[in-house]
């Protein structure tokens, strides 16, 4: 993306000599997104000449190929030391997103999904288990991770969660304090439905937490 930015500064100057104002390199908020963004601000009585035109569409393309490029590495991030490879990244994914048609949720209407990897290599997976009595309703990270101990596995390495809107789930604060009990450097993967993937260790989600060596 350096080659953009220093490709989009070097072409800004024609397109300032004909007033077309330009905002380029600008990061985006969320790691899956296109991480530039580049604005055009043309006013309809600018006297476009033939090379600003040139390059406005040039720049266009550019971006878009760049952005679409993006898009492709983030589709895989990792985290530092992340405990996941990637093909098992995706099978956690798979897997998650498999389990959440399995959601009882019929009075929130959230299906949630998730798959723990654990320390045997196994994947169990779990859905969101509501409960007409509201607050016994078990989330879906905890359904897989208890699957997972009462199989008999001593260690949880990582922990995917999914669900079907635009802005990642992240587990609940209850679901933080279940996984974080598993070591700080248990790896949390969120993703939804339409691709968009992060990874982040439980020790930045629930920072300051009180675990087994709190005693
Ligand atoms: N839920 C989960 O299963 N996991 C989360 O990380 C967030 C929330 C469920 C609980 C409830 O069934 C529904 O989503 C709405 O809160």
């Amino acid at each position: 993306m350096l080659v953009t930015c220093t490709l989009l500064k070097s072409i800004k100057f024609i397109l300032e000599a004909s007033r077309v104002h330009m905002e380029n390199c600008k990061p985006a908020q969320h790691a899956s997104s296109c991480r530039r963004q580049v604005i055009f601000k043309i006013e309809p009585n600018m006297n476009l000449t033939p090379t600003a035109i040139i390059a406005i569409v040039g720049i266009s393309v550019f971006a878009a190929i760049s952005c679409n490029n993006t898009n492709q590495n983030a589709s895989q991030p990792t985290a530092q030391n992340s405990n996941v490879p990637a093909d098992i990244f995706k099978t956690l994914i798979d897997s998650a997103t498999k389990a959440r048609n399995n959601a009882y949720a019929p009075y929130s209407k959230f299906l949630v999904g998730s798959a723990v990897l654990a320390g045997s290599g196994a994947i169990y997976t779990g859905c969101n288990v509501e409960n007409a009595s509201f607050g016994l309703t078990n989330c879906a990270e905890r359904t897989a991770i208890f699957k997972a101990i009462s199989a008999g596995e001593k260690r949880i390495k990582a922990v995917a969660v999914v669900t079907d809107v635009p802005e990642l789930t992240a587990p609940c604060g209850a679901c933080r304090q279940v996984i974080y009990e598993f070591g700080r450097d248990v790896d949390v993967i969120m993703a939804n439905l339409k691709g968009k993937q992060k990874i982040e260790k439980i020790s930045k989600l629930l920072p300051d937490a009180f675990g087994p060596g709190s005693f």
